[in-house]
């Protein structure tokens, strides 16, 4: 089997590394990681770009050398791609002395075939973009990129015949209908053939202009063109072209922005052709990530340092977010609102919080060994049926690099487990002795838990280990934790009895809960829904004109008395399946089966936050059905306005003190 092998552009040092550079990166990352997963050996190529003018001028901006500043800022890219969890990959620089031979080489054989030739030229060339432009590429008499006026250039060059090879690039992309992907992308290409204005290729700047180059091997008073010579990194870094590498990986898959679509499309399949190489398989092409509405650049100062967020935020929330947000192909805005919002909604509230419920549970009711399985009934075998389109659906999917809509059925699966939970109740199956059921449902959730886990492995690789850790599977981020992914789609079980797993799971602490981020990002009010538990009884709801609380006629001792409260720590909390505002609350009192009590506590906290800690209830109220749950008594909050706030002891107490 021939490996996978992709490459992300080789980036330019005259900027140092951000959000933009990353994205392309981390996709490489996850999309090797998703190969390995799939049990094929995979890697990836990226690297610096380091020659030319635009190079030369920001060395001289920084009162360095060129040398100096390429190998700089190349560091600091080298330096970035382990710090965001990336592996498995080759960094390499155009300034390598085997690169520069290979360039030579390649040069060479193009030459010798008579594709190059030397001619008298004038043209206006764009220093921005280091390269001429036609009449006809111009937009206004503006270069279309920098929308700045190229300067007229006459003079003596080398030129690549690129356009021999048009009719042929125009054939190829025709019958290879996702050669370039997605799909506008290659219609874009397409456009761009037909309009004929592309032409031969000037591939070589003399050195009167320019020295920081490959100096060509025909004709040492020029070196090469900075294009031809970065492509040819694809390949340079694989080794000599009849080594085991080449043979093996080539051809491979690029991935790129839409920036550099047109090198990409064109000069290179042209550039591979010549040298009688076999063309690459894909181009993936993705969207700018915008921050401020407007593409990220240094000029702008909008540019996001994907450590520093990553840091902040955690690399694998981080990773998640960039993988969620862009649909691969369009462009996406970052903002950390956005981000906080993604990471409290599908990761505290919708991930962790499954985590957390259900290892809990375990631990109470199976002393944190995965149960032994009985019959499955109905509503088992549609979270398995689930469990198996969404892991299919998800790998279908993230092969073919439609990562957010991946994602997005896997979370299909994530919000249907914990749903799951609440409509089988394993509270109320404990409390009934219906041992035989709680295990069916625990192992069910257990298992289908140990594959939302495999899937994100490429997406999260540190979270994902940590989740199979706690479920007591040997993880590691830098090797794939099955030999087969697709073996996992069709067996539901691959977790087995007795296993030990974690008592307790903080994956993703919530956060900014009381901040501004978290309600913009808040889900719109369900207008049915009841009103909090809180509002229908608290007394202080009624308020004296002044705004102090209204006092209340006297009551008895006795009637006091009359009340039991008492203290209880939560084991479970999720969301109530039909009410926005309510939460479920499974609440330890030191009786024979805890207790569910349902409180409008859902606008002010995260259930993930809520399990472990202590609070005050009263027992002994009346119990009550809300939207087809009881509540078997009431939790005890001070109200500030609106906002209530859970009361509990002041130290530490046995579950089932009483409150007098
Ligand atoms: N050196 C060339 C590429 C040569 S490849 C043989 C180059 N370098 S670059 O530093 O400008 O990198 C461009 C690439 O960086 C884009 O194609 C994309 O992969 C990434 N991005 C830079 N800014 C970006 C955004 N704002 N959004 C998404 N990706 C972007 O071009």
């Amino acid at each position: 089997m021939s490996d996978f092998y992709i490459t992300t552009p080789i980036y330019y040092v005259n900027a140092r590394p951000h959000l933009g550079h990353a994205y392309s990166t981390l996709v490489a990352d996850a999309l090797v990681r998703f190969h390995r997963l799939r049990g094929e050996n995979a890697f990836f190529v990226t690297g610096t770009d380091e020659h030319g003018d635009k190079i030369v001028r920001a060395a001289q901006d920084n009162g360095q050398t060129p040398r100096e500043f390429a190998d700089a800022i190349s560091g600091e890219f080298r330096r970035l791609w382990p710090e965001l969890g990336i592996g498995n990959y080759r960094f390499a620089r155009t300034t390598d002395d085997d690169h520069v031979e290979f360039v030579r080489q390649v040069l060479k054989k193009v030459h010798d075939a008579g594709d190059i030739y030397f001619a008298e030229f004038s043209g206006h060339y764009c220093y921005g973009c280091e390269r001429f432009y036609t009449e006809k590429e111009l937009e206004n008499g503006l270069c279309p990129q920098h929308l700045k006026k190229p300067e007229l250039i006459s003079e003596k060059n080398y030129f690549f015949r690129m356009s021999k090879y048009l009719p042929w690039i125009r054939s190829h992309i025709e019958e290879h209908p996702d050669f370039i992907r997605p799909e506008r992308y290659r219609t874009e290409v397409l456009a761009m053939l037909d309009a004929g204005v592309l032409e031969d290729l000037c591939i070589s700047r003399p050195k009167s202009r320019l020295t920081w180059g490959i100096e060509l091997p025909f004709d040492s008073d020029y070196v090469c063109y900075v294009w031809f010579d970065a492509l040819l990194t694809y390949l340079s870094a694989l080794g000599p072209l009849d080594g085991g590498d080449f043979k093996r990986c080539w051809p491979g898959e690029h991935l790129v922005a839409k920036d550099i679509l047109k090198p990409h499309a064109v000069f290179w399949p042209a550039m591979l052709k010549a040298a009688g190489l076999p063309v690459y398989r894909h181009l993936n092409v993705h969207g700018y990530w915008l921050s401020r509405d407007t593409k990220m650049s240094k000029s702008l100062g909008n540019v996001v340092d994907p450590l520093e967020t990553a840091k902040k935020y955690g690399i694998d929330p981080f990773r998640y977010f960039l993988f969620r947000e862009m649909h691969f192909g369009s462009d996406a805005s970052f903002s950390e609102d956005a981000l906080i919002g993604r990471i409290n909604a599908d990761l505290a509230n919708d991930l962790g919080n499954l985590f957390s419920r259900v290892l809990s549970m375990t631990a109470r009711y199976f002393s944190s060994r995965v149960p032994q399985p009985c019959r499955r009934l109905e509503a088992d075998e549609a979270v398995v049926e689930l469990c198996a389109s969404s892991m299919d659906n998800f790998t279908r999917l993230f092969g073919r690099i439609q990562f957010a809509q991946a994602l997005e059925s896997l979370w299909e699966l994530v919000r249907a487990l914990n749903k799951y939970v609440d409509s089988q109740a394993p509270w109320a199956l404990y409390k009934q002795g219906n041992m035989e059921r709680l295990a069916t449902v625990m192992y069910i959730l257990l298992a289908a838990m140990r594959k939302v886990a495999l899937c994100l492995w490429p997406v999260m690789p540190e979270t994902s280990c940590r989740m199979l850790a706690q479920l007591g599977q040997a993880a590691d981020a830098t090797a794939p934790p099955v030999a087969q992914i697709s073996d996992e789609i069709t067996s539901f079980g691959g977790l087995s009895a007795g296993t030990e797993v974690a008592a307790q799971s903080n994956l993703f602490p919530r956060i900014g809960v009381e901040g501004e981020a978290e309600k913009k990002n808040a889900k719109p009010k369900e207008k049915k829904s009841p009103k909090p538990e809180r509002e229908k009884t608290a007394p202080s709801a009624e308020k004296k004109d002044d705004g102090a609380p209204a006092a209340l006629p006297e009551i008895g001792f006795e009637a006091f008395k009359a009340v039991d409260m008492r203290v209880g720590t939560i084991v479970e909390a999720s969301k109530h399946p039909d009410a926005d505002r309510i939460l479920v609350l499974v609440i330890d009192f030191g009786e024979s089966a805890p207790r569910q009590i349902l409180s409008g506590l859902a606008e002010h906290y995260a259930p993930a936050d809520l399990v472990g800690r202590q609070v005050c209830a009263v027992l002994n109220l009346k119990t009550r059905k809300i939207r087809g749950l009881v509540s078997e008594g009431m939790v005890l909050t001070a109200l500030q306005g609106d906002r209530p706030a859970l009361i509990a002891p002041g130290a530490k107490v046995p579950n089932g003190s009483s409150i007098a």
